[in-house]
Parts: structure tokens; C-alpha cells; sequence
């Protein structure tokens, strides 16, 4: 038997005594997509903690998704399956710039966007994800909203709603390195393909795009689309998702950066050895987690 095997043996054992449920994020490897018993977008992932009938949430992803798990789910265990996996965009806000830039715009409502750190939600009016970012800022009696922390996808959603959205400096590397030129470049290359893209991604290369789109709405778009390639301008993880769904079609990459470290953190072997110690349990502190859990109950609310 093959070590690969092995592992997943151990895994499935580990599962039974753990009582647990695997999720991932569309970013995390085949293997580990594979291997889970449900994979989605944040909003998908922030759902699905609701709906859990299991002891231990294994999550396979970066620690703001964990978070989110915890928070939603205070009497359950929730492990990360890579404790050093975090996501450079949450980390560009803490709670003391936060609080200055509630300060400083002391009339303005914030919306965070789920990639962000729980002090940061729980200092929040309501919580948005990729998929759902226009719902929310409209849902805010507020005209003057902060944006925090993605000033691409702060940008996107202003070009979508009348509000007046104050954007704070904040970016993914990932997306933000793709660059319109590049853009230009696929699609001289593949003069047929529709443009998708994150809206992390610059205002420039957005406008470059048939779409900006959340992961799962990038799987549900191309599915339905008749369509037969697609240039796509987000992390390649996406892509082992968007083969299996539509194997006759086809999907290119703009660049060969779109990766993101933190997500391809986990293996088969950090998730085996994380359930195996019980190890990267990930909780918020009970006063953060209720402040945190009424942002993200908004915006399940409405989605
Ligand atoms: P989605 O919410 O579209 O899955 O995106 C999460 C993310 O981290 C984007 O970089
Ligand atoms: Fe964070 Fe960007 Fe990685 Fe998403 S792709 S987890 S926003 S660093």
C-alpha cells in the first residue's frame, strides 16, 4: 500500500474518532480538496459552520476561515490544520488602526471584509465576503462606510453601490500582482476566452474582465456559461474545481504567480498530523467571539 494511502486511511480513522467534518477552501490542493467532505468559497465555508453536525470542524485553509468556524461554533472543537497559515491581507488591519480610522471618520459605519483577524470583526458594524460585498454595504442604513481591510475589492463594490466608501490601504499580494498588461497578453493569446477575475484584483485589470467574482461564483459562472475557455485571475487552486466540473473545457492562468503560500500550507500530512495531536486549536475569547458573531450573523442574515 502506498504511503498516500496510508495517510488517508489514518484519516478517515482519525475522522471517526474525532466525530469530525473536513472543510477547505477552493485555494487548498487537489488532494486535500478532495479528501474533504465539503469545499467552497468563504461565504460557502462561513455557511456550512452553521449547519455542522459534527465534535471537530478540521479546517484546511488560513486562519481568519478557522476563526470564523470558531466563532460560529463556541461548543465545538475547531482545528487549523496549519498553525503557521495565515492570510497577509487580514494582518494588513489591526484593532488600534481600526480604531483610528473610526476616529478619524467618526460618522462612517465599517464593513469588514471576512479576511480579517476576529478583534477587527468585533469592532465592526457587519461583515461582508467576495460574493456578497454589494449586499452588505447596501444593507447599511449608513451612507459613509469604511472599508477594511481590500481597498480592490472596497473599489469594486463602490463602483457598484451609491455609497461613499472610504478604502483602506489594504491588498492580497496574490491578486494584486496581476497586472492589466498580462491581462492584455492572455487574451491576444486566447482571443476566444472570457476574462474572470477575484475582485481583489486592481481596478484596471477588473475592467479588463467579462466578470469579478467570488471562487464559487467563478465555478457556478463558468459552468452555466456556453462558453469553452476562460482566462482566470485568481489563485490556481481554483482550477482543480473548475476541471473536474467542466472537463471539456478550458481555463488559463493570466500569470504563473497566482499562488497563494499560506493556502498551499496544508498536505495530506499536516492534516493527518494536526488531527492525530490535536493540535492548531483555534479560539477567540468569549467577550471578541460575541462582539465578532453579531458582524457575521449580519451578513449571513442577508446573504
Ligand atoms: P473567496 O471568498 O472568493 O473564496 O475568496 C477568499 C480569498 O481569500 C480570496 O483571496
Ligand atoms: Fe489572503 Fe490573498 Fe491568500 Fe486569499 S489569496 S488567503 S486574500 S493572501
Amino acid at each position: 500500500m502506498s504511503n498516500f494511502n496510508e495517510i488517508k486511511e489514518k484519516i478517515a480513522e482519525l475522522k471517526k474518532e474525532l466525530r469530525a467534518i473536513i472543510v477547505a477552501h477552493n485555494y487548498q490542493r487537489p488532494e486535500i480538496q478532495n479528501i474533504a467532505d465539503f469545499v467552497g468559497d468563504s461565504l460557502e465555508l462561513s455557511r456550512q459552520c452553521t449547519e455542522i453536525d459534527a465534535q471537530t470542524i478540521v479546517f484546511c485553509g488560513v486562519r481568519f476561515m478557522a476563526e470564523t468556524a470558531a466563532i460560529l461554533n463556541p461548543d465545538r472543537t475547531v482545528l487549523l490544520t496549519e498553525g503557521s497559515a495565515g492570510c497577509p491581507l487580514a494582518d494588513m488591519v489591526n484593532i488600534d488602526e481600526l480604531r483610528e480610522w473610526k476616529r478619524r471618520y467618526p460618522r462612517a459605519s465599517v464593513v469588514c471584509y471576512v479576511n480579517s483577524s476576529a478583534e477587527v470583526k468585533a469592532e465592526s458594524d457587519i461583515c461582508c465576503t467576495s460574493a456578497n460585498g454589494v449586499k452588505v454595504v447596501d444593507s447599511v442604513a449608513n451612507d459613509d462606510i469604511i472599508f477594511v481591510p481590500d481597498q480592490n475589492l472596497g473599489h469594486y463594490i463602490s463602483t457598484q453601490t451609491k455609497k461613499n466608501i472610504i478604502l483602506y490601504p489594504g491588498f492580497c499580494y496574490v491578486h494584486h500582482r496581476i497586472k492589466p498588461e498580462q491581462v492584455k497578453l492572455a487574451k491576444q493569446l486566447h482571443p476566444d476566452a472570457k476574462v474572470l477575475v477575484h475582485p481583489e484584483c486592481r481596478p484596471e485589470v477588473i475592467a479588463l474582465a467579462e466578470a469579478a467574482l467570488s471562487t464559487s461564483q467563478m465555478l457556478c459562472y463558468a459552468k452555466a456559461s456556453s462558453h469553452n475557455s476562460f482566462i482566470i485571475g485568481t489563485e490556481e487552486g481554483i482550477l482543480h474545481r473548475l476541471y473536474q466540473e467542466n472537463p471539456d473545457k478550458s481555463f488559463y492562468l493570466i500569470s504563473n504567480s497566482q499562488i497563494c503560500t499560506d493556502m498551499k500550507k496544508t498536505t495530506l500530512e499536516t492534516l493527518a498530523r494536526t488531527m492525530e495531536l490535536r493540535q492548531n486549536i483555534v479560539t477567540v475569547p468569549e467577550e471578541v467571539r460575541l462582539k465578532a458573531k453579531q458582524a457575521i450573523d449580519g451578513m449571513l442574515a442577508i446573504s
